[in-house]
């Protein structure tokens, strides 16, 4: 898409219509879910479901995935172990970086929020998209938790002379964090789960930061607006900065440089587009990039092991945001797709996809592709291309190419040459971005003026947002940020094994 798109950049249609053209894979309204598959006013109204695309194989038919295949599916634990565990690391070819990583993670967990005690299929984040409820909490009520209420800000802690999340305690919403971490350690982010990763809570830290930025620029502008409005207009603000920094860095970066992507909603006015989203299942199931995570973490020549980096808020305020977006920006990630690339310590989360995908009784993988305007693959062989022992690994398990899954067929896929990932992940993965980033509310001709976001200078700050910005402006001193490893740093990683820790 994005090579085609190179070729129009300057007709302005052209490029509407390839996204158009794009977004309209998603269907809008949404339709099925995972308990009907057949439209209804129930699938459509009750928003605590993911959507879906396809709707689930019926539970009458002859084998698991319909009709072709074996009567049961291989055991989840063996295809990951025997395909997806790493080996050894493989670096992202395009040298892709754990700044980008965590930026992945930290995102989507706005709108990947599995409701498992409703059963499979539900969510929690009941905004279906960008909303940033990963920062301001997915309820009203969590948003007051976390509210300063005062000049629109979130609430805080300083140390060391610098903004951090406050505590849980001065903050009192749900965190998710095991017994042995002592309430002086648990930060409150939107999220429940950010504590897990110092990289999430470095992300929200920022976030924070900006928030609070904004919220003083506005209030110079607007001297006289409560707390309310100013709060309200600098969350617009942050989406907008999402939105711009998704497309204009995130996405530029997975795309590679051939196109200069622009995110510019006004595209898209007068042409035929639904301003909404619902999240669907297939888009979280294909989203599970686990393979980018590195096999330890590097911290100023620090090595942590998983055991010591989950959890460990204290790593955030130990070494500063500055020192942990220069280290997350200089260590590699993983490459996502052509298998063997899922560190032992997380392989459990794949496991957990393609267990969970069955419970949904997803459609085959082909089915998928027909779906996505994408020839279906005739043999294993066409899809890995070149890794015959996987080939042979898959017919063993699955023993027909229409049989075959979803999530682990996303994985196997063979990458694009030079890419992170195959086709099948471009091609279906876009649709649903475009959709969830262009289908926001703020995009929409309404809302899409300098007005919305409390004049020209808020809308400044949407239009000129980029992650070095983000980065730079709520840090003391700034130093190397982007989401790839900087090539001279590339050819030096290679070479210099780190201190153990
Ligand atoms: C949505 O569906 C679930 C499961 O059937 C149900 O528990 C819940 O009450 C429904 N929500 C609404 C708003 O109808
Ligand atoms: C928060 O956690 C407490 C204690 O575990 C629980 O009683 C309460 O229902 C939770 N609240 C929400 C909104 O999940
Ligand atoms: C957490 O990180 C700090 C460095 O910030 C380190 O000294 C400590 O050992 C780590 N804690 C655990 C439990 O590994």
């Amino acid at each position: 898409f994005w090579n085609t798109a190179n070729f129009y950049h300057t007709e302005k249609t052209l490029y509407n219509s390839l996204i158009v053209v794009r977004s309209n894979l998603i269907p809008s309204p949404p339709t099925y879910n995972s308990k009907y598959g057949y439209i209804n006013w129930e699938a459509y109204s009750n928003i605590t479901y993911f959507t879906r695309i396809l709707p689930p194989v019926p539970d009458d038919c002859p084998t698991p995935m319909g009709t072709k295949g074996k009567m049961t599916l291989p055991d989840a634990q063996i295809i990951a172990e025997k395909l997806l565990l790493r080996k050894k690391f493989i670096p992202s070819p395009q040298g892709t970086n754990l700044m980008f990583a965590f930026f992945a993670q930290h995102f989507t967990h706005q709108f990947f929020k599995t409701h498992g005690r409703l059963g499979r299929g539900f969510t929690k984040a009941l905004g279906h998209g960008v909303d940033l409820g990963h920062v301001y909490g997915d309820t009203l009520e969590n948003q007051h938790k976390l509210r300063l209420f005062k000049d629109g800000k979130m609430k805080y802690q300083i140390v060391n002379g610098e903004m951090y999340p406050p505590l849980v305690a001065s903050a009192p919403v749900n965190m998710t964090y095991p017994r042995d971490i002592p309430m002086n350690q648990r930060l409150a982010t939107g999220q429940e789960v950010f504590g897990l990763l110092p990289g999430l809570l470095t992300y929200a830290t920022l976030w924070l930061r900006e928030h609070n930025r904004v919220c003083d620029i506005l209030k110079e502008e607007h001297p006289t607006w409560n707390d309310e409005q100013l709060f309200q207009t600098t969350r617009l603000i942050l989406i907008g900065e999402t939105i711009k920094i998704i497309i204009e860095d995130y996405v530029q970066h997975l795309s590679g440089y051939f196109l200069k992507l622009k995110f510019d909603p006004e595209m898209l006015f007068g042409v035929q587009f639904q301003y909404r989203n619902r999240i669907a299942v297939e888009f979280n199931q294909l989203y599970h990039w686990h393979p980018l995570m590195p096999d330890s973490f590097i911290i100023k020549g620090d090595e942590y092991e998983y055991s010591s980096f989950l959890f460990n808020t204290s790593i955030l305020m130990d070494y500063g945001v500055e020192t942990l977006v220069e280290a997350f920006s200089i260590q590699p990630a993983g490459r996502i797709g052509g298998g063997h690339n899922i560190n032992s310590k997380i392989l459990h989360v794949a496991v957990g996809v393609i267990r969970e995908s069955r419970l949904l009784r997803l459609q085959p993988f082909n089915e998928y592709r027909k779906r996505f305007g994408l020839r279906p693959y005739e043999s294993f062989q066409e899809l890995t291309v070149g890794e015959e022992e996987m080939a042979a690994e898959l017919e063993n398990l699955y023993g027909d190419i229409d049989a075959m899954e979803f999530y682990p067929a996303l994985l196997l896929e063979k990458p694009y040459p030079g890419n992170i990932f195959g086709e099948s992940m471009v091609e279906m993965g876009a649709p649903f971005s475009l959709k969830g980033l262009l289908g926001n509310p703020i995009c929409s001709p309404e809302y899409w003026k300098p007005s919305t976001f409390g004049g020209k200078t808020g809308f400044d700050i949407i239009n000129t947002a980029s992650l070095s910005k983000l980065v730079c402006l709520n840090v003391k001193k700034c130093s190397y940020v982007g989401f790839s490893v900087p090539e001279g740093i590339r050819k030096c990683n290679k070479l210099k094994p780190p201190e153990k820790k």
